[in-house]
């Protein structure tokens, strides 16, 4: 249950997936707020929450991927035409990289700032600076890029969103579905087994 198999994600592959997802659009929503609001009290205790949840999207997708290469990849459904199929990988390599280099930049960001706020992850853990250049240069170059990331990165998830509920409504397939049941394989086993 907790392993995918080649035709179902497992209970945990479809966690660590909508954790994730919910986690990460909060942060584009937090990150676009927190900069754009005048309350300098709010902003700092914002600011902390997203840097703190930002550390655990990095966390998180980091076990994630070690999981996902610790577990054979669930087929792809079938139907889909050859370009669906390399549309699909794309995206979600594209994703993955996003869980990695948005944390990162938002890192280096925080790390190139002259005012040298430090970071409390849930005011838990001192996370230490990234060794890099402290400037007002760097930091602009490293918010330019964070911010890049992150939007760039919610247009993506959000087509890969509209394909998703695509593949549910449209075409009635498995796609969607079987992100969000781990019970696929007991369940086609117990259809088997009624019908044998
Ligand atoms: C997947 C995780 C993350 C997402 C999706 C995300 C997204 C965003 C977004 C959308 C903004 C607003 C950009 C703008 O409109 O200018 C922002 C700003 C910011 N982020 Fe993140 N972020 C993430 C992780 C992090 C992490 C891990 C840190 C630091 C350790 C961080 C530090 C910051 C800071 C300091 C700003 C404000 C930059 C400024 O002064 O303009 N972020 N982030
Ligand atoms: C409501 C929003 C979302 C829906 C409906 C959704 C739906 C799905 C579905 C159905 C799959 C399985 C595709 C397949 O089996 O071929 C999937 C995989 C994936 N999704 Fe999402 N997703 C959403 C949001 C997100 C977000 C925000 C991210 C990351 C920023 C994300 C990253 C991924 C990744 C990386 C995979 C590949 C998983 C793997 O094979 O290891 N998703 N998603």
């Amino acid at each position: 249950m907790l392993r995918n198999d080649t035709e179902s994600y497992g209970l945990l592959a479809i966690l660590f997936h909508w954790i994730i997802a919910a986690i990460f659009m909060g942060q584009i929503l937090l990150g676009y707020l927190m900069v754009r609001t005048s309350d300098f009290a709010l902003q700092f205790s914002l600011f902390q929450w997203h840097k703190s949840f930002g550390f655990l999207i990095l966390v998180l997708s980091g076990v994630r991927l070690l999981w996902r290469m610790a577990n054979p990849r669930p087929r792809d459904i079938a139907g889909m035409s050859r370009m669906e199929r390399s549309a699909a990988h794309l995206t979600h390599g594209v994703l993955y990289l996003a869980l990695f280099l948005i944390p990162l930049t938002g890192w280096a960001l925080a790390s190139s700032s002259p005012l040298q706020i430090p970071t409390f992850a849930f005011n838990l853990i001192v996370i230490p600076p990234l060794p890099l250049t402290i400037s007002d240069q760097a930091e602009a170059f490293w918010t330019a890029s964070h911010a890049w990331l992150a939007y760039i990165s919610s247009l993506v998830a959000a087509a890969h969103m509209s394909a998703a509920l695509h593949h549910h409504f449209w075409k009635k397939d498995a796609v969607l579905r079987r992100m969000l049941s781990w019970h696929s394989r007991a369940r086609t086993a117990a259809q088997k087994d009624t019908r044998s």
